[in-house]
């Protein structure tokens, strides 16, 4: 049973502007740059908003939470979220939310205790242990955590992909609207490294339709633009 709804206006309490060291994105023709930065225009489907360490959360981005778990997600994803964790368990795989809704807060924390770890474990200087956890973390108020249409799921770790989870939602998630976001040959255009456990509701279609053109979210928004999309 959802928790009631709680609408937060997550896109009020962004960051200021960040400057990465890091390389543009690359659209999926290489030929066009993506405008990037606050005024990157979306398109007017919600579900499809981008959201990367280039382009911020939206301003006014609205959220309404729903517990799953401990977790939150928002109300746009949680049926199809629910459904699939269902299916999943009928196939005998269980899947549940570890990282749902965050706020700009959250991500500070997340991202500042990644970099206290490798300056504590990985002997590395902060400014190294900086653009080594940008590379799966992105800075507070570029997550798309923060839009509440993304979950992590299960143990966060790169052996999750080994798991027969993984196997399932490489072949189901689709069904449910969820893309897993961050691929290891896709980083050119997201800035993360392969993240097999981060998944991105965009609805049923638009996945199906992405997985069809084996396309990540930068390269299927710049191909609905190139298509007249809006
Ligand atoms: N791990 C993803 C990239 C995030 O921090 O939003
Ligand atoms: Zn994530």
């Amino acid at each position: 049973m959802a928790a009631e709804p709680d609408t937060a206006l997550a896109g009020d309490n962004r960051a200021g502007s960040q400057t990465l060291n890091r390389g543009a994105l690359q659209t999926a023709g290489g030929t066009a740059a993506v405008q990037a930065g606050a005024d990157f225009q979306q398109l007017s489907d919600p579900l499809l908003v981008l959201v990367n360490y280039e382009v911020p959360l939206p301003e006014g981005w609205q959220v309404t939470p729903n517990f799953i778990g401990e977790e939150t997600v928002d109300i746009r994803i949680y049926n199809d979220l629910n459904g699939m964790f269902l299916a999943a368990e009928n196939d005998g795989i269980t899947l549940w939310v570890a990282s749902g809704y965050r706020s700009v807060e959250d991500q500070e924390r997340i991202l500042n205790r990644e970099i206290q770890q490798h300056m504590e474990n990985d002997g590395m200087s902060e400014e190294e242990a900086r653009e080594y956890s940008l590379r799966t973390i992105n800075p507070p108020g570029y997550s798309e955590h923060h839009t509440g249409l993304v979950v992590d799921l299960n143990n966060v770790d790169d052996g999750f992909e080994e798991t027969e989870a993984y196997k399932w939602l490489k072949e189901h998630a689709a069904e449910y609207g969820f893309v897993q976001r961050y691929r290891a040959d896709k980083v050119e255009y997201t800035g993360i490294d392969n993240e097999s456990w981060h998944y991105r509701y965009v609805g049923k279609e638009h996945a199906q339709e992405m997985e069809r053109l084996d396309m990540c979210l930068e390269e299927y928004v710049q191909y609905l633009k190139d298509q007249g999309v809006q």
